[in-house]
């Protein structure tokens, strides 16, 4: 006779290691952020200090622990993998991992990309695009050299655009995500805008979030809101908004007059938590269930406590499930609420 009563836990566990990742909310978590380093090449005054004090090498995750970690992931349904930073081209050996997490492509994962400041595209565009990669996220508020010096304090304009270049040789599509900066972007909407739709690159913008230790009046002074951005768009221009959706939290329009498509990434003035899909994994291996929150989960320690995965994926799957709500950024009352204190190079935005 079959025992039932001895069968049915194990398959029991083995539907629990196999079910998909579902927050308290309903939401199915399909898209990993893994920041392979918390360095940069550059010190963006919204996102860093100038003197940061970085990590210690022997704290990060090696590069075959974040495959590890992305594979995990994967088996519990993980769909969309962006590789973030600091730089995350930064990272020595960083095409390695790219080589060895794109034997998901086409076998668990739809898409494989990252966010860059660019300033690395050109060593690394062609390989990019032969390991799977179909399209990168360039960081870039403003086509003045001027102006993208004092932001990014250390980076240099012409490199940057370079690396767009070099990407667009190699097929990869390009989006470029903008920071609607008050006083320092406004006066190139429009020059964005053209530059943009001349190279055929997508064009997002972002509204700035509280994150790390800058004094709540400079963040107030440069916050721009993108209702207010959008509406002089429309002054111009007729915006048709899109259905379109990449899995990332941007809301599309298309320029009617030219074809063009524009996103809208708005914390602030109107939150999308309730769609989110996402967390976020450090280089040191700390889970953040929402970019807007301090909880976290270490997987470090049950990755390193044993070759099997069982430990691991119980600990992702207990974070998961107090994954919070949302994010509490709000600017509206003339202060600054909800700020996180750790800068946004530790999560990769
Ligand atoms: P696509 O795949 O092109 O849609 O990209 P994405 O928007 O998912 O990724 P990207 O790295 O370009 O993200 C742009 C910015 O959106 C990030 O740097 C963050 O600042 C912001 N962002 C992404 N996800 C979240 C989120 O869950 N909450 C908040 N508040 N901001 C987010
Ligand atoms: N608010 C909004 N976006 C930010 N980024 C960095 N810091 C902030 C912030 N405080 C953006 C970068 C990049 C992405 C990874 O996050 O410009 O596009
Ligand atoms: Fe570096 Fe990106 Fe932060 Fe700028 S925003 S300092 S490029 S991690």
């Amino acid at each position: 006779m079959v025992c039932l009563a001895g069968r049915q836990p194990s398959a029991y566990l083995k539907n629990m290691e196999t079910a998909p990742l579902i927050d308290p909310f309903a939401r199915p978590i399909t898209y990993l952020r893994v920041s392979v380093t918390d360095r940069c090449d550059f010190r963006c005054t919204y996102c860093m200090a100038e003197h940061m004090q970085f990590l210690p090498k022997r704290d990060l995750l090696t590069l075959e622990e974040l495959d590890r970690l992305s594979s995990a992931f994967i088996d519990l349904g993980v769909r969309k993998l962006r590789i973030t930073g600091g730089e995350p081209l930064v990272r020595r050996d960083i095409m390695s991992f790219f080589r060895a997490v794109s034997r998901h492509l086409g076998a668990g994962l739809d898409e494989l990309t990252l966010t860059t400041n660019g300033s690395q595209l050109g060593r690394f565009a062609t390989e990019l695009a032969d390991i799977g990669v179909r399209r990168v996220n360039v960081s870039l508020d403003t086509l003045d050299a001027d102006k993208f010096a004092n932001i990014t304090r250390w980076g240099r304009l012409e490199q940057v655009l370079e690396g767009i270049r070099a990407a667009k040789a190699a097929g990869l599509r390009v989006k470029i995500n903008a920071v609607a900066l008050k006083g320092f972007n406004e006066d190139e909407l429009f020059t964005l805008l053209d530059w943009c739709a001349g190279e055929g690159h997508d064009l997002t913008f972002i509204e700035v979030m509280p994150m790390g230790d800058m004094g709540e009046e400079d963040r107030l002074d440069q916050y721009w809101p993108l209702s207010n951005l959008r509406a002089r768009l429309a002054e111009r221009l007729s915006l048709i908004d899109l259905a379109e959706r990449t899995g990332g939290p941007a809301r599309y329009v298309r320029v009617s007059e030219t074809g063009q498509k524009i996103g809208f990434i708005t914390p602030l003035t109107h939150n999308f938590c309730e769609s989110c899909n996402r967390v976020r994994v450090t280089c040191t291996g700390e889970l953040y269930m929402c970019l807007g929150q301090e909880d976290r989960a270490d997987l470090r320690a049950p990755l390193r406590a044993s070759p099997d995965d069982a430990l691991l994926t119980q600990t992702i799957r207990d974070a998961i499930a107090r994954k919070p709500k949302g994010h509490d950024f709000d600017y509206s009352r003339q202060n600054v609420a909800g700020q996180v204190s750790r800068h946004m190079s530790h999560t990769g935005g």
